[in-house]
């Protein structure tokens, strides 16, 4: 990705491997801050504050956070301690307890003395995987985007595609996973434009994925969460297209609250619903969504927002009276029925064909 012109990646170790460089999510989009994180309980606070965020990343992030650990005390008790709290970090996400597990698996192979250099190496191939996987996402999802826009009836209206929350580049390490396949269709010249969920309680649509369209060029219209039913009547939505925390070993797709709602807008609309991600956000150990721990996020982020103020300073608002209950899970499951394909790094499944997938 680029950030006015210069190349970023959303998480970096420093040269010598003794601290790790994040982008501030929560400062986004009114300032681009990069910290830097010390210690396994700045990683976990850096989840847990969503100032990393997104299935991949968060994934990245907890690796990293097991080679901070590793500088702290390599042995075995830390380690453990290491993995639980960054797993009790953030529930729902797959990615985050997958990426601990295999630091785990590794640094247990290792011998105690070389844990902290074999941590760093283990965390450094986790997030080049995903960075490869998510280009491969958006190769996939392109030749996806090229057969529904050569249906098209009129080659001179823009291909509408509607996404929910932020699954770009800052969801991962780069190129994202639903919006890989939009990044490849504009670069190839294709004539795409994006309906961007604003994505309540915490905007990341508003927030964070109208920000990365706009620094790479990507023409969008941000709408409310409520818009798309009607868009999609119509006829101003060619295709939806989201990412996932976690995808069940049948094609259920958990992600980000309001997306069932969406699926089954489209799917009424015969509007073709996408799911893009990458190998390590499928669970192949649970084939029923009842299964997935949702998780519950503080009710402020329902009863307050947060903007830029007229001094330019980043304010909340309370939105309804204090004496209002507010409740706020964070995701939903769309289940597979309501899902025409999933684009993953070896290509596009149905649902019931995923499995597959696993197998070659
Ligand atoms: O709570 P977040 O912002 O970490 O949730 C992320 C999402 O749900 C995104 O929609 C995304 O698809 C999953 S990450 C590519």
């Amino acid at each position: 990705m680029k950030v006015a012109q210069k190349p970023f990646r959303t998480i970096w170790p420093s040269p010598r491997c003794k601290f790790v460089q994040i982008i501030n999510q929560t400062q986004l989009p009114f300032a681009f801050e990069v910290l830097k994180i010390h210690t396994l309980e700045q990683m976990v606070n850096a989840i847990k504050t969503m100032q990393v965020r997104g299935a991949p990343l968060i994934g990245v992030a907890a690796a990293y956070g097991i080679a901070l650990a590793m500088l702290e005390d390599e042995s075995d008790a830390y380690l453990i301690t290491a993995a639980e709290m960054l797993k009790n970090s953030r529930p729902t996400a797959v990615n985050l307890a997958w990426a601990v597990d295999r630091m785990v698996t590794s640094l247990q192979a290792a011998p105690i003395n070389r844990r902290n250099m074999t941590a760093w190496r283990e965390a450094a191939n986790i997030a080049e995987e995903d960075v490869v996987q998510n280009q491969l996402i958006g190769q996939h999802g392109l030749g996806l985007i090229k057969q529904h826009y050569q249906n098209q009836i009129d080659p001179n209206k823009p291909f509408n595609i509607l996404t929910h929350c932020n699954a770009g580049w800052l969801a991962t390490v780069d190129y994202g996973t639903a919006l890989s396949p939009i990044y490849a269709a504009h670069d190839a010249g294709l004539n795409v434009h994006v309906w961007v969920d604003e994505t309540r309680p915490r905007n990341q649509g508003a927030a964070l994925t109208a920000w990365e369209l706009r620094q790479h060029g990507v023409p969008h219209t941000v709408i409310t969460d409520n818009a798309g039913g009607h868009l999609m009547q119509q006829g101003l939505v060619d295709m939806v297209i989201v990412g996932a925390d976690r995808v069940t070993a049948n094609g259920d797709v958990c992600n980000k609250i309001g997306t069932y709602l969406k699926a089954l807008a489209a799917f009424d609309n015969h509007t073709p619903f996408y799911a893009a991600v990458p190998s390590p956000t499928i669970d192949w150990t649970m084939t029923d969504y009842k299964q997935i721990e949702i998780e519950e996020r503080d009710s402020d982020e329902v009863q307050f927002i947060q903007g830029l103020a007229a001094d330019g300073s980043m304010q909340n608002v309370r939105l309804f009276p204090v004496e209002s209950n507010a409740a706020n899970p964070a995701f939903d499951v769309t289940p597979a029925r309501l899902v025409k394909g999933i684009v993953t790094e070896k290509g596009v499944f149905s649902p019931s064909d995923l499995v597959k997938l696993r197998e070659g």
